[in-house]
């Protein structure tokens, strides 16, 4: 499928459209019939119209003269109303606009359906009468299947409604195209030769704590005298979904990054380490052993790199990894972390998936003094890995949300312009709310998306609304309602995140939904799910948060 088709003189994208309808809508209302404001539509724009009435006489049978027309075309613009239409002479379980439909699809046309309003007060066109009303059970089955299909369709009632609906959505359609391909090109030659560039911090951090965050300073200070120590060379962060295991290991690093321990007041010696290597299931480097092992040589000189490289393709794993550690000059710790561990165990045996990563950071606990450390975060107990060298490892457990005023605190935040009811509210209300969701983290942002979704919702609604909801399940169900508040672009483009293994642009998600949503421009889209705390944007790469993934939105998502 081309990006753009071909072009006017005037630069003009020039397309071939089908229009796939059934006779009444050409011939309904009087005056001007649903079609011809299509037709109308489409030459107004300058692209070229092909329609099954313009069908030549020919050898092929009905069904392949159909599939042949509408495959050589560019884009297909499905008018579907109550009536089935004529079943194909020699296909007679599909009609000619179903096959047309399903022929689009397969050829990976960009689709524009459009459905007539069953509610719609008068559609100018008569009654089924009694062979059509057999048929208008497979009508709606059609019109079920392609909703159901998310593919984004929009309605009409009248003519008029119909040709701005085609004129609006070909025009958004040329501006994705554009989008999409310039967008694919620019990503595809770097603006500027990359300088090699040697950073002792490797890969984005999987997250950044937001300004406003909250408490958890006995925590961080532990996880920091944890680093520090030259006797612990793991450190677990265990604790459920959005408890707010990420947000604090990386506030953490990142002010080691700038050579600092957050919350320590004045006067704390400043830290030095040689290096952070950040692996995450949310970035392009995952918890895995080549990862892990390509991403710690990058830390290396390199010519020492190029040799340890070459003998990675001979050594087993923990051969390897004890290589790598002697390698490593002694002195400033390395930390590594490996963010949501738990998505690459195996949770029946709480063990890793991985056997190469268990080797490896097996050797890494009981290899001779070196400098790695290891923070992993996960959602379940790394039981297995816990067995190894026990003394050379810590536990962190984040069990408890975040207290009071800590959670009060997070909602006015949250609240930034005191539109949402959060930022003014008396403090006994908020107190209310951060008993709801026991000041999860992100229960506190589902509360947040729940009344910038729907502004009718006020703070008082929802501590009414949750409360004979049993305690465990609050935060779920807000997380749920947060997503259900959603439109359906958003929709979309969060089902496009979640299928993404790694963070993407926002021509990305155009490109990626362009085959259910072809006129999406989905970068406002992104702004608002971020801003709503329900995806995440880092340097201009979006992903979603961890919990589409899993959990109940997941459900919802797919
Ligand atoms: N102490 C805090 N104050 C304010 N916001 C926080 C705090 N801790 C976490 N958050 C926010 O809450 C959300 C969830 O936190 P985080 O992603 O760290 O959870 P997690 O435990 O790592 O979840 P998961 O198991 O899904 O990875 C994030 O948007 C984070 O920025
Ligand atoms: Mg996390």
């Amino acid at each position: 499928m081309g990006l753009s088709g071909s072009r006017s003189s005037r630069d003009r994208p020039r397309w071939r459209v089908f229009i796939s309808h059934t006779t009444e809508l050409r011939n309904f209302p009087e005056g001007i019939s649903y079609v011809a404001a299509v037709e109308r539509a489409i030459s107004a724009a300058g692209h070229v119209i092909v329609d099954m009435d313009y069908f030549p006489a020919a050898d092929q049978t009905p069904a392949q003269v159909c599939t042949a027309r509408v495959r050589s075309c560019d884009v297909y613009v499905g008018i579907l109303g109550y009536r089935y239409g004529c079943p194909v002479r020699d296909q007679p379980e599909v009609s000619y606009t179903e096959l047309e439909f399903d022929t689009a699809t397969e050829a990976g046309l960009d689709r524009l359906v459009f459905l007539l309003d069953a509610g719609a007060d008068d559609t100018g066109i008569p009654r089924l009468d009694k062979a059509e009303v057999e048929l208008a059970e497979r009508q709606d089955a059609f019109r079920r299947r392609v909703l159901d299909s998310g593919l984004h369709t929009r309605s009409f009632g009248s003519p008029a409604d119909l040709g701005q609906l085609v004129e609006r959505s070909l025009r958004e359609m040329a501006d994705t195209r554009r989008r999409i391909s310039s967008g694919i090109q620019r990503e595809q030659v770097p603006a500027e030769p990359q300088p090699v560039r040697s950073s002792k911090f490797i890969n984005p951090p999987p997250t950044v704590a937001p300004a406003w965050f909250q408490g958890r300073q006995g925590e961080t200070t532990l996880l920091a005298r944890y680093l520090a120590s030259p006797d612990i060379r793991m450190v677990s962060v265990v604790g459920r979904a959005g408890i707010g295991k990420t947000a604090l290991v990386c506030r953490l690093l990142k002010g080691i990054e700038a050579g600092r321990v957050p919350d320590q007041e004045g006067g704390a010696a400043a830290v030095t380490v040689g290096g952070i290597v950040y692996l995450s299931r949310n970035s392009a480097h995952q918890v895995a052993y080549p990862t892990l092992v390509a991403d710690l040589l990058r830390l290396l000189p390199a010519d020492k790199a190029r040799r340890l490289r070459l003998m990675s393709q001979k050594l087993s794993p923990p051969d390897m990894m004890r290589a790598l550690l002697e390698t490593f000059p002694a002195g400033k710790p390395v930390i590594v972390l490996l963010d949501n561990l738990e998505s690459v165990m195996d949770s029946e045996r709480e063990a890793l998936a991985e056997p190469a990563l268990q080797a490896a950071l097996t050797a890494l606990l009981t290899a001779p003094a070196h400098v790695l450390k290891v923070i992993i975060t996960t959602r379940v107990t790394p039981t297995a890995l816990l067995k190894v060298e026990p003394a050379r490892q810590r536990q962190l457990p984040l069990d408890e949300g975040l207290g009071s005023p800590d959670a009060e605190n997070v909602l006015r935040e949250l609240d930034e312009g005191g539109r949402l009811g959060l930022r003014d509210a008396p403090g006994e209300l908020l107190d209310r709310l951060r008993l709801l969701t026991r000041g999860f983290p992100r229960g506190l942002e589902a509360v947040k998306a729940i009344l910038d979704g729907d502004r009718t919702v006020t703070p008082q609604d929802l501590v009414d609304r949750t409360d004979r909801v049993p305690e465990d399940q609050v935060v779920q169900l807000l997380v749920g309602e947060a997503y259900g508040l959603l439109d359906a672009s958003a929709r979309q483009v969060m089902k496009a995140l979640a299928v993404y293994p790694a963070p993407v642009s926002e021509v990305g998600v155009d490109f990626l939904l362009r085959p259910v949503n072809p006129t999406l421009d989905s970068a406002p889209v992104l702004r608002r799910l971020v801003r709503r705390q329900l995806a995440r944007c880092h340097d201009r790469h979006y992903d979603l948060h961890p919990r589409v993934h899993s959990g109940r939105a997941a459900g919802a998502c797919r």
